[in-house]
Parts: structure tokens; C-alpha cells; sequence
């Protein structure tokens, strides 16, 4: 992968802090849609927001791999140790892919009975036929990958924030105000 120089470019920080909203947004709707009791009005609207804000996630996070494999990736801060870089890497690499593997699940138990996905007015049609195995494997992606992604963006945010407040390096400040970051 090509080396992107010594920051994150104006493209790459937009699409970024787009996706970390969007992701954030659908956690807190998908848990509502699933905790609010079945007669509360707002749950309709929580599962509506939910597939919506999943369709518009899945664009930015295709948008996010298409920059990194023409653009590459900053060379990591050269404080860092070689383990956090290896660690940094994979959890990237593994926040992109849950980021493309929950829309993609979600839009097949959407639409596995046939039903389309609501869009801002428009609807998204069921593409293709869904077997009973593969909407199980698409509910259980979904569930199991959605609580591993929590975990995983914790974790990633926990780390930029050491490395922004204890370390004070320049990781947090470069994905805000690109190369250099200080
Ligand atoms: C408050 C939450 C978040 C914070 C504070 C944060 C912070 C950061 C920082 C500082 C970097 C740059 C790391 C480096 O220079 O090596 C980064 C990169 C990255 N983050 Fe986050 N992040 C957050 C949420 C998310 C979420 C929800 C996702 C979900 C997909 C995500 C995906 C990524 C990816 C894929 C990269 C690699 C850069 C790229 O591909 O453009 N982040 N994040």
C-alpha cells in the first residue's frame, strides 16, 4: 500500500469522523430498536434511522477503503512502539471491515422476506434471494459483529485518547488537524 506522506489529507479526515458518527448513531439506534418495549412509538423510528443511517454508513466506509487503497495510509508517529503500530494497523483494518460487514448483514435480514429497504423516501430493493442459512448467518454476523465493534471502537478511541492525554504524542490531533497535527 502506497504511503500517504506524514498526516491524514482533508478527504481521509472527513470520511473518518463521518464514519465514527454514523457508527456511534447506529449503536445507539440499534439498541433502542431492540430494547424499547414493541408498543413505544419511537421504536418504529429508531429501526427506520437504523437501516437508513446503515445504508448511507455502508457508502462512507466503501468511500473509506477506496481512499486507503489509492491514497495509503500516514507513516505511523515515529514515537510509537512497534507493537502499537501493529496493533493500530490491525484494529483499522478490523473496524473497516465490521463497518462494511454490518450494513451488508443488516441488508440481508431486511431483506430476506422479499421487503425493500426504506431510503430517505426511495427504496432499496432485495438484489437477491436469501436462504434460510444465510439470513441465520447474516442475524448472527449482525448481532456478534455489532457487539465486537463496540468492544473494538472502545478500544480504539480509549487509545487515542492515552496517546492524546498521557503519551501527548501527536495520533489524536493529526486524524483532526492532518499533517503534522501539532
Ligand atoms: C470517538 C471515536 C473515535 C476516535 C477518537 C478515533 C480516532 C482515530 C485516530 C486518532 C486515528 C488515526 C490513528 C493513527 O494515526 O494511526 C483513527 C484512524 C482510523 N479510525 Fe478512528 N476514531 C474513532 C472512531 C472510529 C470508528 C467508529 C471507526 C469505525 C469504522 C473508526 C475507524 C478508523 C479507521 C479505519 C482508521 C484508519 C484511518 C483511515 O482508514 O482513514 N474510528 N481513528
Amino acid at each position: 500500500m502506497a504511503d500517504g506522506g506524514g498526516g491524514y489529507g482533508v478527504a481521509a479526515r472527513i470520511l473518518h469522523w463521518s464514519l465514527a458518527a454514523l457508527i456511534l448513531a447506529l449503536f445507539a439506534l440499534g439498541i433502542a430498536a431492540v430494547e424499547l418495549d414493541y408498543y413505544n412509538r419511537f421504536r418504529g423510528d429508531a429501526l427506520l434511522w437504523h437501516r437508513q443511517l446503515g445504508v448511507v454508513a455502508f457508502a462512507v466506509a466503501l468511500a473509506v477503503l477506496l481512499r486507503r487503497l489509492a491514497g495509503g495510509v500516514p507513516s505511523p508517529v515515529a514515537s510509537l512502539r512497534t507493537w502499537e503500530v501493529f496493533a493500530a494497523s490491525a484494529a483499522h483494518r478490523l473496524l473497516l471491515f465490521f463497518a462494511l460487514l454490518l450494513p451488508l448483514s443488516g441488508y440481508c435480514i431486511s431483506t430476506s422476506s422479499g421487503a425493500a429497504v426504506p431510503f430517505f423516501g426511495w427504496e432499496l430493493p432485495a438484489l437477491f434471494a436469501v436462504s434460510d442459512a444465510l439470513r441465520e448467518a447474516a442475524e448472527a454476523a449482525h448481532f456478534y459483529g455489532g457487539y465486537a465493534m463496540l468492544a473494538l471502537v472502545c478500544a480504539h478511541a480509549g487509545a487515542a485518547f492515552k496517546h492524546h492525554f498521557v503519551d501527548r504524542n501527536e495520533v489524536l490531533t493529526r486524524m483532526i488537524r492532518g499533517a503534522g497535527g501539532r
